[in-house]
């Protein structure tokens, strides 16, 4: 059976705990190997792959995306969940809550952020994270009863310093909502390889210069841990609801996606 559906777990979310009959593989790419292990649920078929390694020893800045993301599309994916801690600079985003990422502002430096080595594409990125995966979140989270903001902009940073306060006043007057370190390119990607991707961003903190105190890496690990159960139920939900065929634009984003799936 095809693996359509695949979760990129974050900060936080290093197991696949749901899924059954869970088997490991390594996906060779021209960027790189990458391990991931591929379950079921509910009848499908799901891969799951750590951002940041098994053992989260790959910091933001250093994550191979390409590889992560061309792995996914040898596989056959079509539609990517990616969790995210994020601190947040919306009061009404409060630490527990989950925000629909809807989108960006990119303030990364010195990423491989593109698949594109020849040619001139220019992608569209009017609607960078899909809004059908993004309704299927959102009715799972209602069903599930869980505080979920339907949208909200992601100042991706290029990390792995936390941000000073007059960075987060001057992210806060350009529009953003939360902030965190890996968004972009994962989504620029992914929509290059005309595959749906969603941000499930959970707050751990209010950002630095909002928070009352010091941030420290130990109290988003503790956050994350502390509601990754709801985090796992929503998206648990979210796969359940799932159509089998996707009815979007993304996979039509490039007329013809980059490729990505052969091996040097
Ligand atoms: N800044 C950047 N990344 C983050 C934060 C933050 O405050 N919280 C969780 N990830």
């Amino acid at each position: 059976m095809a693996v359509k559906i695949a979760v990129i777990g974050g900060t936080g979310v290093y197991d696949p705990e749901i899924l059954s009959d869970l088997r490991e593989e390594t996906v060779s790419t021209s960027y790189g190997a990458v391990p991931l292990k591929i379950g079921r649920y509910d009848g499908r078929e799901v891969a799951f792959m750590t951002r940041h390694g098994a053992d989260h020893s790959v910091p933001p800045h250093l994550v191979n995306y390409r590889a992560n993301i061309a792995a996914l599309r040898q596989l056959g994916v079509q539609s990517i969940l990616a969790t995210a801690a994020v601190g947040s600079l919306n009061l009404e985003m409060a630490p527990r809550h989950f925000v629909l990422v809807d989108q960006f502002l990119d303030f990364t430096k010195g990423r491989p952020s593109t698949f594109v080595e020849q040619g001139v594409v220019h992608l569209d990125m009017t609607e960078p994270y899909c809004p059908e995966l993004r309704r299927y979140l959102r009715q799972a989270a209602g069903e599930l009863g869980l505080t979920c903001h339907p949208a909200g902009t992601y100042v991706c940073t290029e990390g792995p310093r936390f941000e000073t306060p007059a960075e987060i006043k001057m992210f806060k007057m350009l529009g953003g909502d939360l902030v965190g370190m890996t968004s972009v390119p994962e989504v620029v990607l992914a929509r290059e390889a005309g595959i749906c991707y969603a941000t499930v961003a959970m707050v751990t903190n209010y950002a630095a210069g909002i928070s009352p105190g010091k941030l420290s890496h130990q109290e988003v690990v503790d956050i994350m841990t502390d509601n990754g159960a709801n985090l796992r139920r929503l998206l648990m939900r979210a796969i359940a609801l799932l159509p089998q065929e996707r009815d979007c634009a993304c996979r039509r984003a490039l007329e013809e996606p980059v490729a990505v799936s052969e091996k040097k």
